[in-house]
This record gives C-alpha cells, structure tokens and sequence, in this order.
C-alpha cells in the first residue's frame, strides 16, 4: 500500500496519489486514463505546460525584450505548439517540416527562428516565402545559397534578419550525443571563422545581420557553461540581438542530482548578459528551451504483458524504443512505477515489446510485485519522446492526451495499422501486381490482367508465365 501522496518534481506539476492510492496526473487518475484510451499513451498534463512557460517569461522580465522560442523539436505536437503559441513563446524549428508544423499551429511567421546545419535550398526558400523572424545562418555554403535566393529579389522587400551561430569551444557536461558548443561540432560557424561569416553577411544586401547565436548542448545541470558561453559570444562584437539558445537539463529520476530551477538559469543568463553588455536596453535576448518546458510534464502509461524471472525479473511492456528511444540512445535512467501500487521493493527490469535486448526502458525499477495486466507509469517522457518515435515492428505510435482539472483529451490519435501502409503507392514495382520482383523474371510494372512472368507457380514452386492475377 501507498503511504505518500505528494510526487516528486519528476512526476508533472499537481500529480499525487489519489484518495484509491493510483497516480493522478492533471487531476485523471491514470488506471482510468488506460481504460479509457489504452496504453501505450503519452499524457501531458496541460497546467504544467503553461506554468512552465509563464515560469520563462516571468523569470525574463527583467529585461525589456526578452522572448522565449520554444526548441519545438523537443515536442513537435500541434497541440503543444498551439499551447505555447497562446502562452505568448515564439518558435524553434530545424527543417521545413518543423516550419510548417509551426505556421499550422498559429505561431506568426515573425515569431519564428530557423535553424538547420543543412538546410536545402527549399527549406530556405520557404522560410524566405514566408518570412520568418530569423534565419540562423550555419555554414557558408548556406550563406551561398541564401545569397542566391534573395539576390532573386533584390531591391524589392526588406533584407531577411540573421543571426550567425557561433560554435563557442564551450563544453558542458551531457552525453556527446547533445553536446554541441565543442569546437570539433557539426553545428555553426568555429570562433576563428565567424569575424569573416560576419563580414560577408554585411556584403549581402537580400539579407540583415540583427546578431549571434550559440547553443552549447542540451541536458546541462550546471549553470557555469551558460556563463562561459555568454562570455566567449560577447568577444565576438556588438549586436542587437543575441539568441543564447537551451539546453537546461531537467530532472529524469529523483535520485539524479537537481537541475538549476529555471528562475536561476534565466537570472544566470541575464546577469551574464548584463556583465557583458548584451543586457542594455534596447537589446533583445533569446533564449530557446525544448525539454524544460515540457519533459516533466509527461508521462507515458504502459501495460504490463509479461513477468519472467531469471537473473533479472524481467517486466515486459507494450511499448519500448518506438515511443521512447532516449534510454537506448543516451543510457538515460527512468522511472517506472506501477500506476496503483506506487512504491515496491522488487528490482525488476522494465523491457520493450521490441525485437532486440537493448529494448530496455529502465534498468533498476522497484516494482510491487508486478504482474501482467498492471499499468506502468514511467515520468518525464514529455520531451524528445514523441519526436523520435518510430514504427519499428510496426508497433503503431501512441496517442497524445491532455489532462487538465480532471478532464482528458485525445489531442493527437493513436496511429491504426491502416496508418502503417497509408503512404505505399505501389504494392510493388509493378502496379496492381505483388508477385515478387525477382530480377529479370518480372520486369517493369504491368496491371492486373496483363502478362505476367510470375502469375502461377508450377509443382516445385518453379514459375510459369500467364495473366497477372493480383
Ligand atoms: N536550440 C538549439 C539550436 C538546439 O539544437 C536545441 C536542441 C535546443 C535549442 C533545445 O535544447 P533543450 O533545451 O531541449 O536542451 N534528442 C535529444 C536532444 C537533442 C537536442 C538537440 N538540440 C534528447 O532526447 O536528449
């Protein structure tokens, strides 16, 4: 039996045990949320979505221009774009794709900032067409391209604002995998190369240079390479915009050691700035947080399939890597708790439906006494969860629900098989035909009832020529 009722800041904001002892996000007990809507599913409790953008902005004001861009790679769900549009956040997007999830969300074009170390020509030119607030420029063969697209049509419409992203040679401690500020990175302009990007960018006359951008990696639980960055940026000139990108970690387990709160890594950044005299009037300040806006506001609820004990206890889910891939790509530690008997003393690991051993979603879970039909509920799966979900053994992709004052709501579907095949054109190569292409022995595509090296097969399985039938 449960004995605590509060959660820890791992669970969303307003989440407890209810009266019956289950776990209660966005006021919906979350057994019922499983009946209701089946597992897995991923739910996001609303308030704390929008507390924690309000948490940003207040934080910020401070300063008199001073903008939260939500990195919306971190959650690119159109109801959590709709939702930090409302709350008055601009918009991070990395590929045309994230552009045009951001502009159907309702983001204006001028709350916008385009990122991407390779952006295609047609990823520049829409967000051109549309003209976002800001282009963060990466490379000079974008800068090339960009040269190009609006030397087009010059003289006509306003420059396009830039900003230059500057690699710092600023390290933090994360995973490699997200670490980005390191000199040896795939992403911007070196500190010795970006004195001249900056000059050409002043040649360009389709675009204006407004600042400088730096990100140094994402899931940093230290303030110090904030600063370090702050002071390395502000090296590099005078500026009226400078876009200090994200990256404040947040809290996976309650074991792991606390992230700075966001009121601190705000102030941090705003008094560096100040120091460094990026903080006078007039300035504006960017900041772009993806996983500390949303990852503590998520859940994801499982079902337990299977118990088998060897030298493990080994609790078999129906999701795994397809709805969270962050335990296998980065070893990162969850938590799993079952979702009406929250506390429990058997070390069990908590497996993946998928066909592979590194399916592991968390290693060390104390359960209690699980058994299949049980609903797990693993927190903090609110940020990069959904965004790098797959169909890997056509497992289709869970829906997302919000819950907020004890009402919930689908906000995006589960995917259906149907789903799963809905992009196929041709069943094969040959239209209206799904013999096997064997090389040579089915050439071309050819409809149905036309001539067909595969149409039959003969005794032994050898094929014989005649009228496709498929
Ligand atoms: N700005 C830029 C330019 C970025 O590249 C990123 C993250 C952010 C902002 C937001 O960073 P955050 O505040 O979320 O740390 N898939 C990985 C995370 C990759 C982050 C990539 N860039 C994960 O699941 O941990």
């Amino acid at each position: 039996m449960a004995t605590r009722t509060s959660l820890s800041n791992v669970f969303p904001l307003g989440s407890r045990l209810n009266e019956r002892g289950r776990v209660e996000v966005g006021g919906c007990d979350t057994i019922e949320l499983a009946k209701q809507f089946g597992t897995p599913a991923y739910v996001v409790a609303e308030d704390d979505v929008r507390a924690r953008a309000q948490t940003f902005l207040s934080a910020g004001e401070g300063h008199d221009d001073f903008n939260v861009v939500f990195a919306s790679k971190a959650f690119p769900c159109t109801a959590v774009l709709a939702l930090f549009a409302q709350e008055g956040l601009w918009c991070d997007v990395a590929s045309a794709g994230e552009l045009h999830l951001a502009l159907n969300a309702g983001y204006a074009a001028e709350r916008i900032v385009m990122h991407g170390n390779a952006k295609s020509e047609a990823e520049l030119s829409a967000a051109l067409g549309v003209r976002v607030g800001l282009i963060v420029v990466d490379n000079s063969d974008e800068l090339d391209r960009l040269e190009r697209l609006t030397g087009a049509g010059a003289g006509e419409e306003a420059p396009q604002e830039v900003l230059i992203r500057v690699t710092p040679d600023v390290r933090g401690e994360t995973h490699e995998k997200i670490s980005t500020g390191q000199a040896n990175s795939k992403f911007g302009f070196g500190m010795d190369e970006v004195q001249e990007a900056i000059e050409r960018v002043r040649t360009i006359r389709g675009l204006s240079l407004q600042g400088l951008h730096a990100h140094v990696g994402s899931q940093l639980l230290e303030l110090d390479p904030f600063r370090r960055e702050v002071a390395e940026v502000a090296r590099l000139g005078e500026f009226s915009v400078w876009d200090l990108g994200g990256g404040l970690g947040v809290p996976y387990t309650e074991a792991q050691p606390s992230p700075p709160t966001i009121e601190d890594y705000v102030g941090t950044l705003l008094s560096a700035a100040r120091e460094h005299g990026m903080g006078a009037p007039g300035k504006r300040l960017l900041i772009e947080p993806g996983r500390a806006l949303t990852a503590n506001a998520g859940v994801t609820l499982y079902t337990v399939e299977s118990v088998k004990r060897n030298v493990s206890t080994w609790v078999a889910v129906d999701g795994g890597m397809s709805d969270n891939l962050r335990p296998m790509l980065y070893g990162t530690s969850y938590e799993a708790h079952v979702a009406d008997r929250f506390i429990g003393t058997t070390r069990c690991v908590i497996a993946g439906k998928h066909c592979e051993s590194g399916d592991v979603i968390v290693r060390d879970a104390l359960l209690d006494d699980p058994r299949p039909g049980d609903v797990i509920v693993t927190p903090a799966t609110g940020a990069y969860g959904f965004a790098m979900a797959s169909n890997y053994n056509g497992v289709p992709r869970p829906p997302v629900v919000f819950c907020k004052d004890d009402d919930a709501r689908v906000v995006v579907r589960r995917e259906s098989f149907e789903d799963l095949t809905a992009r196929d054109v041709h069943r094969t190569l040959a239209e209206g035909c799904t013999h096997a292409n064997r090389a040579g022995a089915h050439p071309g595509e050819h409809a149905r009832g036309s001539e067909c090296s595969q149409a039959g097969s003969a005794a032994g399985g050898a094929r014989v020529s005649g009228v496709c039938d498929r």
